[in-house]
């Protein structure tokens, strides 16, 4: 074998130019990941894919697959450290999960089921944040908006358009639209962008079909997201 780093000892190959994180999900090894997305350039703001490679707690997503690399991927601290940095996303926003219209297909939501997240465990921050309604086919809701900039991504690189970005500093980041009065229904955005529909959480929400699909039928009630197939 060629290229390869090992997980406990064991040889993970690798295609030069793989990250970890898709080294390892070729390989079948499943790496939590929440700003990740196969089709977006590696974002590492979430540190949900943090892995140990030769003794140092690194992004998966971010870091280049080598050979000589000896990676720890699941250990009691690495799955607590990410639990909590899922309950700091949560405990940020305003996540009421029971009255999402996202609860069942929302990659927080799985995740904290994941890591068997029972609690916000932090103290909540209850922030104020705004919601946009403006646009005929879409809504922004900035409350569960968990920052990932996977929308932010798909409308510069596979809309071209630059509809959405962050503005804001530490706890007043937000989520941006790209329009003369900041409003959705002022910008370029459309139903059919890859940006309408690539959000992992309910923060961006396409209107009209709302329930179609009844909660406890959805993706994430029917499989745990460390099974899903995102190819
Ligand atoms: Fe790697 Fe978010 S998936 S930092």
């Amino acid at each position: 074998m060629e290229n390869y780093f090992t997980i406990d000892e064991q040889p993970i190959p690798f295609t030069p130019g793989q990250t970890i994180l898709e080294a390892c999900k070729s390989a079948g090894i499943y790496i939590p990941h929440l700003c990740h997305h196969p089709e977006f350039t590696p974002h590492g703001s979430c540190k949900l894919c943090a892995v140990i490679v030769n003794g140092r707690t690194v992004s998966a997503c971010t870091i280049m697959a080598s050979t000589g690399q000896e990676l720890v991927v699941e250990t009691p601290e690495l799955n607590a450290m990410r639990r909590a940095m899922l309950q700091m996303l949560f405990v940020e926003g305003n996540h009421f999960c029971p009255g999402c219209e996202k609860s069942g297909n929302c990659r927080l939501q799985a995740l904290g089921y994941e890591f068997e997240m029972t609690t916000p465990h932090f103290i909540e921050f209850y922030p104020v944040r705004d919601v946009d309604a403006s646009h005929p086919d879409a809504i922004i809701d900035r409350n569960r908006c968990i920052k990932c900039e996977l929308c932010v991504r798909a409308s510069r690189d596979v809309d071209h358009k630059e509809v959405f970005g962050l503005g804001g500093r530490g706890f007043d980041t937000r989520l941006i639209v790209n329009s003369p009065g900041g409003k959705l229904v002022d910008s370029t955005f459309a139903i059919t962008d890859r940006a309408a529909h690539v959000c992992p959480v309910g923060a961006i929400l396409i209107k009209h079909v709302g329930f179609v699909e009844p909660i406890g039928a959805r993706k994430y009630d029917r499989e745990l997201i460390s099974a899903e197939d995102e190819s």
